[in-house]
């Protein structure tokens, strides 16, 4: 699937979230490693911190699903005038399950980058070896 279908796909669940606090709706797509799809949306709430980010909700759906490694997650910000680029607690999250290609919504395209680029000297435990 190309980077514009993907990207297209995150648009389309960014057409889902709860946003009334910060009318800045947010959608993402996470694919694993056996092709599947997982969207999610951003999910507001009204005790603000227990808002949950697009990605969040797209690698829960991937992982309550069973995925365990992740090959590309897509983001997209709709209401954003400029690329938006996952937060650090997303970026995190990815590192987790093995995201090795993140793509952000561009208004010139999609934007393809590695999380080596997006998080530097990431933290990361082997859950078998730790
Ligand atoms: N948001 C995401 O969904 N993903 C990110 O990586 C950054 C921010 C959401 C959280 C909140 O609902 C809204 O964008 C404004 O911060």
């Amino acid at each position: 699937m190309s980077t514009d279908e993907l990207i297209a796909e995150a648009r389309l669940a960014a057409e889902q979230a709860y946003a009334p606090f910060s009318r800045f709706r947010v959608g993402a797509v996470a694919v694993d490693s056996a092709g599947n799809h997982y969207s999610g949306a951003n999910v507001e709430n009204s005790a603000y911190g227990s808002g949950i980010c697009a990605e969040g909700s797209a690698v829960s759906r991937a992982v309550s699903a069973g995925a365990r490694k992740l090959d590309t997650v897509a983001v997209s910000c709709i209401d954003a005038t400029e690329p938006g680029y996952p937060c650090g607690n997303c970026r995190q999250l990815m590192v987790e399950f093995g995201v090795e290609r993140v793509i952000v919504d561009g208004p010139d395209g999609p934007i393809v980058h590695t999380l080596d680029e997006l998080i530097p000297h990431m933290f990361r435990l082997d859950p078998d070896g730790r």
